[in-house]
């Protein structure tokens, strides 16, 4: 396995790896690799004969009082998890490789950032496009792999591939949870042991909606706000929960049938930020 920190030598090392036609599947991730991220690993290669993992903690998403600082970095223990997914190449560069001091591009994003975490973190989907376009640049792969973890990020960037002219297969990994239903994040780590006990919680609201939702309900205020107020009461600050449509990420009004919408929420349990969602099709 290579493991690359600077754009030069990575580029050097994909020339290689993309000899007689090799196909290559990009996994990018900002590391403390969980099971999670070692599935969308596993998808990869399915996909492709060779698969590379970005690791990079990227401070264009993180706002000024995000948790860029404390965001967890275990990049000797990721290394070794990447070896032992037979990864080929890891590219991890130092922030000074990816931006300069000065940049004079920015990337403005339309309508699919206002809502959900679009809404609650500005500036942060355009931290991630920017960073996603040049990983993109940078390892030209031919698939790349994304989690429904973050299916505002997924969706945006199935989106920006097209608008970009990408020539980039996009792939979607399903959400890896624990036994009891809470979606695994590299955050976990901040959860103190109460607040992980309670942490499912959102997952089994969202799946409590779903059901409702499934059995005929179609006028979903109510049973959201519901929902919102149990949480409330088990100590979960709401961000938001709801649904919305999948194509254009907007508040989903009265649900119709033949179309897909996300049931996502966002919450935070002491100071953790959790996120989950459900893929819904009428
Ligand atoms: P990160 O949070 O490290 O996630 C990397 C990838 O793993 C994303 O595609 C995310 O959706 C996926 N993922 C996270 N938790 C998962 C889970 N429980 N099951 C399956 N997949 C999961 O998302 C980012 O990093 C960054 O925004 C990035 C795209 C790397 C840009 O900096």
């Amino acid at each position: 396995m290579d493991i690359c920190k600077t754009i030069d030598e990575t580029r050097e090392t994909i020339r290689k790896l993309k000899t007689e036609g090799k196909r290559i599947a990009l996994v990018p991730t900002m590391g403390a690799l969980h099971p999670g991220h070692l599935s969308l690993i596993r998808l990869g290669r399915r996909y492709a004969d060779h698969v590379v993992v970005s690791i990079f903690v990227n401070p264009a998403q993180f706002g000024p009082n995000e948790d860029f600082d404390t965001y967890p970095r275990e990049l000797e223990e990721d290394i070794k998890k990447c070896r032992k997914a037979e990864v080929s190449l890891v590219f991890a560069p130092d922030k000074d490789e990816i931006y300069d001091d000065e940049s004079f591009f920015t990337i403005r994003i339309n309508r699919m950032n206002e809502q959900m975490c679009g809404a609650s973190r500005p500036g942060f989907f355009e931290g991630v496009m920017l960073i996603v376009n040049k990983l993109f640049n940078i390892i030209t792969p031919d698939v790349a792999v994304f989690g429904q973890k973050d299916i505002q990020q997924f969706q945006m960037i199935s989106r920006m591939i097209e608008e970009f002219n990408h020539d980039i297969e996009l792939v979607m990994g399903s959400i890896h949870r624990a036994n009891d239903g809470l979606a695994l994040s590299s955050r976990n780590a901040y959860l103190s042991s109460e607040e992980r006990t309670t942490a499912p919680g959102l997952y089994r609201a969202l799946q409590y909606i779903e059901k409702q939702i499934k059995s005929g309900v179609h006028k979903t205020t109510l049973l959201i706000d519901h929902q919102k107020s149990e949480l409330e009461a088990k100590g979960f600050k709401i961000d938001y929960i709801n649904l919305f449509s999948l194509k254009t990420l907007q508040l989903a009004g009265t649900l119709q049938h033949n179309q897909k919408y996300i049931l996502a929420g966002a919450v935070w349990l002491g100071k953790t930020r959790l996120i989950d969602n459900i893929l819904i099709e009428l």
